[in-house]
């Protein structure tokens, strides 16, 4: 089963009520959920591998730990995910950035990938998959299955807002695969929408309606 973490830090809490709230335009949407991206990252990159070093400080030898050379890349599904990639650049700016197109068939509610350009040694990178929103989980879980085609291994999917619903699907088919959220909300209406979630995350970021 995957492990999955909701991440509950007050300023997370804070952040998403404004990001929830549709009277928040599209300008401060975006600010919103990049600083929450990054306030996630740090917990997200919490077991992240350290080395010793050592370093020395003005006084005296000393060891110290340090990032370890392994490498990471972060793979956002379009196009939501674009808009949690800076934020998590700015805690870890070596990381490289792949992209994975999917959209949602809005009758069917499937997933349909139209694009995917990897970092080319993703196998050898942590890889972090972003996405404001998982529903039906339907587009993670094809992201996730499109990444391990592709020789990922180490995969960990982080989003704000997540449905039980889609929890339970992306657990079962990717159990490998963490899952981090700022949010577990109720459930999915009739149209697929999260409840009370926050509408099209990619609408309201990109202000496309
Ligand atoms: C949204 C969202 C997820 C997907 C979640 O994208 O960003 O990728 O829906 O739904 P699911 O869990 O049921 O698959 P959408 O398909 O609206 O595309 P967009 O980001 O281009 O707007
Ligand atoms: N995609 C979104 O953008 N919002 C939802 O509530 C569900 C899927």
């Amino acid at each position: 089963m995957s492990k999955v973490t909701q991440i509950t830090h007050p300023l997370i809490q804070h952040k998403l009520a404004y990001i929830r709230d549709k009277n928040t335009g599209s300008k401060y949407f975006r600010e919103l959920v990049e600083e929450v991206a990054m306030l996630m990252a740090y917990e997200v990159t919490r077991d992240i591998q350290l080395e010793e070093v050592e370093i020395e400080t003005p006084i005296c030898t000393t060891k110290c730990k340090v990032l370890s050379g392994k490498k990471m890349a972060i793979v956002p599904i379009l196009r939501a995910g674009l808009g949690m990639v800076d934020g998590v650049l700015k805690l870890i700016p070596a990381a490289k950035v792949g992209h994975i197109g999917m959209y949602r068939n809005e009758e069917t509610l499937q997933p349909v990938e139209y694009f995917c350009k990897l970092p080319q040694d993703i196998s050898e990178r942590d890889v972090i998959i972003t996405d404001p929103m998982i529903a039906t989980g339907g587009s993670a879980m094809d992201a996730i299955s499109a990444l391990k085609k592709r020789g990922a291994k180490n995969i960990r999917l982080m989003c704000l807002i997540a449905a039980p619903e889609g929890i339970k699907a992306i657990s079962d088919a990717h159990p490998d695969v963490d899952i981090y959220a700022a949010s577990i909300d109720e459930k999915l209406n009739e149209q697929g929408y999260i409840v009370p979630g926050l509408g099209d995350a990619g609408d309201r970021l990109f202000g496309t309606k």
